[in-house]
């Protein structure tokens, strides 16, 4: 493994695992297989559970961590993944492009930290599958006003173990103050909206 792909892995992963177990507590609720993830930068976590994922970043380091194939092969294995049934793509683009994969094709899509991939990229997600996404740019607010999406989960977080929550999904995404959510004011701020409950994230289905 290349030195620099050490290292920019041991930034992402500082608290240990923490990427994996939250992808392999949505795995036990979302039965997928192809996941795009846009804006991943170099999380490569979501390989150490689904045996087909596309990322995309715009960002020059993010390109030559994944251009290093012996190290994500070696940090593959390290996980107990056999890299030759793990498919592992890396698109260097900006996702708010026309971005070369096939429209309503991916089980799952994943939006963390990386601006508004909803609005982009559902478009590569199939009816019935699943957008994970959090809420800390606004991403999870522009996907609850979006009418192909339909709340499904929240995943919560207790003392670093992830997991699902599919109850009383209607006491969710309520805003704290009085402040009317619209794609404008999302634009606007670029930031999420202060909800009274506050998961981790959120599992919305596309339902159309
Ligand atoms: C804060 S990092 C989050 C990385 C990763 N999702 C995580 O949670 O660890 C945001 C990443 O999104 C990427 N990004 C932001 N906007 C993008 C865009 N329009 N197209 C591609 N990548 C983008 C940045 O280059 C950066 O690597």
């Amino acid at each position: 493994m290349l030195e620099r792909t050490r290292q920019l892995w041991e930034q992402q992963d500082r608290h240990v695992g923490d990427r994996h177990r939250l992808f392999e507590a949505v795995a036990r609720e979302v039965a997928a297989s192809s996941v795009l993830y846009p804006g991943s930068y170099v999380d490569l976590a979501p390989s150490f559970v689904w045996p087909s994922v596309t990322y995309v970043d715009v960002d020059r380091r993010a390109e030559r961590f994944f251009s290093d194939e012996r190290g994500v092969s070696e940090l593959l294995v390290a996980h107990d993944v056999d890299p030759v049934h793990h498919a592992v793509k890396f698109v260097n683009a900006d996702y708010a492009d026309e971005l070369d994969l096939a429209d309503c094709y991916f089980d799952l899509l994943i939006s963390l930290y990386a601006g508004f991939v909803s609005e982009y990229c559902t478009r590569y997600l199939r009816p019935g599958g699943v957008l994970l996404v959090n809420s800390s740019h606004g991403d999870a607010a522009m996907a609850s006003l979006d009418p192909r999406f339909r709340l499904r989960g929240v995943v919560v977080s207790r003392s670093g173990r992830y997991s699902v929550l599919t109850e009383e999904l209607d006491t969710y995404l309520l805003p704290k103050r009085d402040v009317e959510v619209t794609v404008e004011l999302l634009h606007e701020t670029g930031r999420g909206i202060g909800y009274t409950k506050s998961p981790f994230a959120y599992l919305f289905e596309r339902v159309s």
